[in-house]
Order: structure tokens, then sequence, then C-alpha cells
């Protein structure tokens, strides 16, 4: 049989008599949040690039800051280059708790039943970065973050990487140039149909796998940013990289979900903060390491790099063009809306 509770007055003279045990009691919850808040954490984060891009130096300057500020009890081990997870496994290593957070670029979100995520895809979408902060610092961003938390993510933020260049072993200036090229993809829908529309074959293959691939000629060409195209060495296999700006790539940073909520208010208060900082700090240096990228490669002289006139960028998006109006029941008509709305308040 429990023991009958006890009255209020006899409870408040056993405060009397042992004031220490009843303050202790008093301040039990705000205790155990501050044993909490010194308990050792580590995060993982794992991507799939080298250090030197907008990415790596992004995770970098996240690590630095949250042990800086917690003074190393949390630890944030960064596995970059692929080491860890790839993009076959990483979503999954994330959503099993294998590793804590990722950056996958916002077109590898759609594979895994966020094909709304591919509306950053669609190419020609944006004229500038400044049209990409409309969605993402937007409530269309934030409602697409939110997305995540039905497959046990959760969404922190965007960055940038910047726009893509098309590359191959011939310019790639005008459609005609992209005829039975097979080209190397991200696994997104609407990138494999630009790829199409423009008449070339898209092979989805990892990042990892890519350079290997445009060696062996298991693929002709592909497309990125100058920095991931420079510090993955494809100029070593690439003889020509044509300047077509023709789509964004950028990145969302998830967390699993249970290790977010495993972390303290103030522990993850601290990791929120360094985290916006460090995407900052990314999306800052995002054009420079482009442009740097842009110089080494000038420099290492192993790649003609071709820059298109005003026509031919005109006839590359309008046979890319269709693609909008196919794809958008895939991203989801309403989405396309919100994006269109988003984009107009400018
Ligand atoms: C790619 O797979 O081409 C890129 O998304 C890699 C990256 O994360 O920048």
């Amino acid at each position: 049989m429990s023991a009958p509770a006890l009255p209020a007055s006899l409870r408040r003279r056993q405060c009397l008599h042992g004031a220490l045990a009843c303050a202790m009691a008093a301040s039990l919850p705000n205790r155990s949040a501050q044993a909490a808040t010194d308990k050792a954490v580590t995060l993982r984060f794992s991507h799939v690039v080298a250090q030197e891009t907008p990415k790596g130096l992004a995770a970098q300057r996240f690590k630095a800051l949250v042990e800086q500020r917690s003074g190393g009890r949390i630890r944030v081990l960064v596995y970059p280059d692929g080491q860890l997870y790839g993009d076959h496994d990483e979503m999954q290593a994330l959503q099993l708790g294998a590793v804590d957070m990722l950056a996958p670029s916002l077109s590898k979100f759609g594979r895994i039943g966020f094909p709304e995520f591919e509306l950053f895809d669609l190419p020609f979408l944006f004229g500038n970065v400044a049209d990409v902060r409309r969605i993402t610092q937007g409530p269309l961003g934030q409602r697409l973050l939110q997305r995540l938390s039905r497959q046990g993510l959760t969404g922190l933020g965007y960055f940038d990487n910047g726009f893509k260049q098309m590359s191959a072993n011939r310019p790639l200036l005008t459609p005609p140039d992209f005829v039975g090229l097979r080209m190397r993809v991200q696994a997104s829908r609407v990138i494999a149909a630009q790829m199409r529309a423009l008449g070339a074959q898209p092979v989805t293959l990892a990042f990892s796998e890519t350079r290997r691939a445009l060696e062996s000629g298991v693929v002709d060409g592909t497309e990125n940013p100058i920095s991931n195209f420079w510090t993955q060495g494809m100029h070593e296999v690439q003889s020509d990289l044509s300047l077509t700006e023709h789509g964004y790539l950028g990145y969302a940073v998830v967390v699993n979900q249970r290790f977010w909520q495993s972390l303290s208010a103030a522990d993850s208060a601290l990791v929120g903060q360094a985290l916006r900082e460090a995407l900052a700090y990314g999306n800052d240096i995002a054009d420079a390491q482009n442009d740097k990228a842009l110089a080494a490669l000038r420099q290492a002289g192993t790649t003609r790099i071709h820059t298109l006139s005003e026509a031919q960028r005109a006839r590359l998006r309008q046979t890319v063009e269709p693609v909008h109006k196919a794809l958008a029941s895939r991203i989801g008509l309403s989405w396309m809306d919100a994006m269109r709305d988003a984009l107009k308040q400018g």
C-alpha cells in the first residue's frame, strides 16, 4: 500500500526543517536542464564535397564556432568528401541516427519523397541569388523545411553554392551541342528532364563517382558550380567548360529529429546560432570560392572555358523552358504557384 499523501501544512513544516532539501527539490527542473547543458555532445556532420568548397568551409566554420562557444564540450566531427556516407546512403544514415547532420543539395530531396524541393532545379528559374533568397528566406522556404519532419528530419536552413556550368569534351553553347551526350545528373527528375530537353541522355550518378565516370567515358559531361568541378579534379578529364549559369545549386542543412530533440534548450540554441552564422559565412564566400576556382582553372590551362553570347543563352533557355510545365505536376501545382508568387515579390 502506498503511503498517504502528506497534508500541505506538514509538507510546509518538513520544508522548514529541511530548507536545503526543499530548495533542491524546488530547483529540480533547472538542475536537470543544467545537467543536460553540461553533458558532452558529439555531432557528426557528413557531406560529399571537398573542404575547399563553400559547403566544406561553412562546415568548418560551424565546427569552430560550436566548439569554441561550448568550450569543447560539444564536439563537431566533420566528414567531408563522402568519407563516411555518399549520396546513396547519407539520408538513410541520418534517419537511422548513424550521422547527425547533413547538408545535401536541394536536388537530393526529391528522391526521398520531397519532389517539391526540385523546384530549385528548374532551369533558368533564378536570375540571381536575390531571387533564390525570396524563396529560401520567406514563408515558402520555411514550409519546405517543415515538410521534412514527416521523415524524422529537422530542416535548419539553406545556403548557396551558386550557379551551375556545363562541361564535356566539347563546347556546350547551343542545344545541338548536347545531342547524344551522356550527362551525369543528380537524382532529380527536373534535372534529368532538362538534359533530355537538350537532346542529351541523363545518367544519375553519385557525386563521388562522377569524376571517375567522366574519366572512363561512362558519361561524357556534367553540370556543377565551378568550385565542385575544380575541387573534384574534373578539369583533368573534361576539355571544355561552358559558362551557362543555367541553374542553381544550393543546400539544406538537416539534422536527425531525435538528435535535435535530445539537445538541451541551451545547446540547441548554441548550435542553431552557430549554424546561422556558418550559413551566412557560406553565402558570403560562395561567389568568391567559385571565382577562385575559375581563376585556378584558367591557370591550370587544362580546360577551355567558353562564355556564351546572350543569343546562345537565350536558345538554351527556350529549349529547356517546357521543363517548367512538364514537371509542374511532379513538383506540385500549389508549390509552383507559391514559388511564382514569392519570385514576384521583388
Ligand atoms: C552534386 O552531387 O553534383 C552536388 O550536389 C554535390 C554537392 O553537394 O555540392
